[in-house]
């Protein structure tokens, strides 16, 4: 049994942060993760991370509380008040940190950080580094973290790369540790720790057309989930609305922020027919663009009943070399298009999961010792909605506030705990990972993880209703049937990259069923959930929290109160 201090899981953003700080307070810890963390899904991040600085001409005015009321209003009054404000507060702090610590902003004239507009944002807030915002964020903090491995100063960092985490270990309502597989050496290995924080992302590849990287399967939600930690708010689903056509890569919102259009078949900038966004137009926030441009395209304003145009090419060519030289790249090696001459085929696709682990202010879960951060928590500051710049910022914030709760909770508890739990859980570990090798059914995981993505994509999207979240709560139903008789095509220890998907597939199947069961639920509209046959917002009945538990037989639904602050709930208008 291996034994650190504190175990984080995921090497993302929320995770690297959260184990500086647990290091900061010389906690000794560790950091598991799927993939090496520079592969972490945040290093995708393109457009920016927000923070009011009101270092733009026309951002002068910004405040935190202007910051907050935005987050507020964008969330469709579903976030937790107290916690945007604490996030908000922060947010200046935890950008000079970043700067300090080297991270290569993009600068104004004056040499400040740059910021740009972004959908939803009164001010132009959202600090960018050209369009590599997580590229930039991450590789600070992982040298960070190098730095911590070098010096004799400070407790030595230990990061298991490529080891995924199957379960986690409660032992009378405690945290121990946890169970994770090496899936270089196929090995399962019992991990005792005082405390454990998840940062392990979102679950968007529960769908198919998913600006997310392949490794965001849920299974990070699923693992507290079945250890009886519930998933908040599970049904909002974020749709960005520029994704490059069919392979569905994020084209940044920074596009429209520094000015791009987005136009229908007949060249208009068709964002003005539409009462919600015709003030703000291409930066409105994203769940309203993204159901523009769907009703644009069902009304025949789009292309082969499939996409629009996003149009970049009067931002000129050197702009576009500047600030958003990725986006050429991927348009460029993707769709053969140069924004620069050309225009950029794109549709919405999936891009954040609102909800998950289900958590308090301070990353703290309903288990003592298990906490939460990042897109993998639910804390919640984006409520139905998250405006664009407010992830990445959420990563820092948070991160570091479990980090910090973290490592004060293990000193004060301090000693191993949960050895025997440990070790039943890791012989249940073996048997299950046994089991699913030895497995002699027919059905191959690949087809049921396609069959998933189908239904997710085609009956959870951006317009919903009863009758097709019925179909699709049944159509998992079938599918979490057939997982029961999975048939492996490789059973070997050492890389088994076959039985890694399996096992997560698993995630993947109860995460989506807790998704469609919160959407079913919720009988109105309201921010990223979109229901046709509740076309409104109904404050009276809906202003709460979807809380959903882990059984056997699917998602057993309660409700907690959304804590509001400052700003009364009121029609969102823009
Ligand atoms: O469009 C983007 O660059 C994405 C930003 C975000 O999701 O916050």
């Amino acid at each position: 049994m291996i034994y650190h201090e504190a175990i984080v899981v995921g090497g993302g953003l929320a995770g690297l942060r959260a184990a500086i700080e647990l290091n900061r307070h010389n906690v000794k810890a560790a950091v598991i993760s799927k993939v090496h963390p520079l592969r972490s899904h945040s290093v995708a991040a393109q457009g920016g991370i927000n923070a009011p600085l009101g270092n733009h001409p026309r951002g002068v005015h910004d405040t935190w509380e202007k910051h907050a009321f935005d987050t507020v209003k964008g969330s469709d009054y579903l976030a937790d008040q107290d916690a945007v404000i604490r996030m908000v507060k922060d947010a200046a702090n935890r950008i000079y940190e970043m700067e300090h610590w080297g991270c290569p902003f993009s600068r104004t004239i004056e040499g400040k950080i740059a910021q740009r507009p972004f959908g939803g944002a009164g001010f132009p807030r959202a600090c960018y580094a050209a369009d590599k915002a997580g590229h930039v964020l991450l590789h600070t903090l992982y040298q960070q973290i190098i730095q911590f491995k070098q010096t004799s100063e400070r407790e030595e960092m230990v990061i298991y790369e490529e080891w995924m985490v199957v379960e986690l270990v409660v032992e009378d309502g405690v945290c121990v540790g946890v169970i994770a597989l090496d899936i270089m050496g196929g090995r399962l290995e019992a991990f005792q720790a005082g405390i454990v924080i998840f940062a392990t992302g979102g679950a968007g590849r529960i769908y198919g057309s998913s600006t997310n990287a392949l490794i965001n399967t849920g299974m990070g939600m699923a693992v507290p989930y079945w250890a009886g930690v519930p998933l908040k708010d599970m049904e909002f689903i974020q749709f960005h609305p520029t994704t490059l056509l069919g392979k569905n890569i994020l084209i940044t919102e920074g596009c429209r922020g520094e000015g791009g259009f987005l136009l229908n078949n007949k060249g208009e900038r068709f964002l003005a027919k539409y009462s919600d966004s015709k003030k703000d137009m291409e930066v409105a926030p994203r769940d309203i663009i993204a159901r523009n441009i769907v009703r644009e395209i069902m009304t025949g304003g789009g292309f082969d009943n499939s996409y629009v145009h996003l149009d970049l090419r009067h931002l000129g060519e050197e702009k576009i070399l500047q600030r958003l030289p990725g986006i050429r790249d991927i348009c460029r090696e993707f769709a053969g298009v140069d924004p620069a001459a050309d225009l950029i085929p794109i549709q919405p696709g999936q891009h954040y999961t609102m909800g998950g682990i289900d958590c308090n202010t301070e990353g703290e879960t309903g288990v003592k010792g298990f906490y939460a951060a990042g897109e993998a928590a639910c804390v919640s500051v984006h409520g139905a909605n998250r405006l664009g710049g407010n992830s990445l910022l959420d990563t820092i914030v948070f991160g570091a506030i479990a980090g910090g709760n973290a490592a004060r909770y293990v000193q004060g508890v301090g000693g191993k705990k949960g050895e025997n739990a440990l070790k039943d859980a890791l012989k249940r570990a073996e048997q299950r990972v046994d089991a699913v090798c030895k497995s002699e059914g027919n059905e191959v995981p690949a087809d049921i993880k396609v069959a998933l993505n189908k239904v997710m994509d085609t009956k959870v999207g951006i317009f919903r209703d009863a009758s097709k979240l019925k179909e699709a709560i049944t159509e998992i139903k079938v599918l979490q049937d057939k997982y029961k008789r999975i048939k492996l095509n490789y059973t070997g220890k050492r890389v088994n990259l076959s039985l890694e998907w399996a096992l997560e597939l698993k995630g993947s199947l109860d995460v989506a069923e807790a998704v469609v069961a919160g959407a079913l639920a919720r009988e109105e509209s309201r921010g990223s959930h979109f229901r046709i046959d509740f076309p409104k917002r109904d404050d009276a009945v809906w202003l709460k929290h979807t809380v959903a538990y882990f059984t056997p037989e699917g998602a057993r639904l309660d409700y907690k109160p959304v804590h509001i602050g400052p700003f009364e709930p009121k029609e969102r208008k823009y």
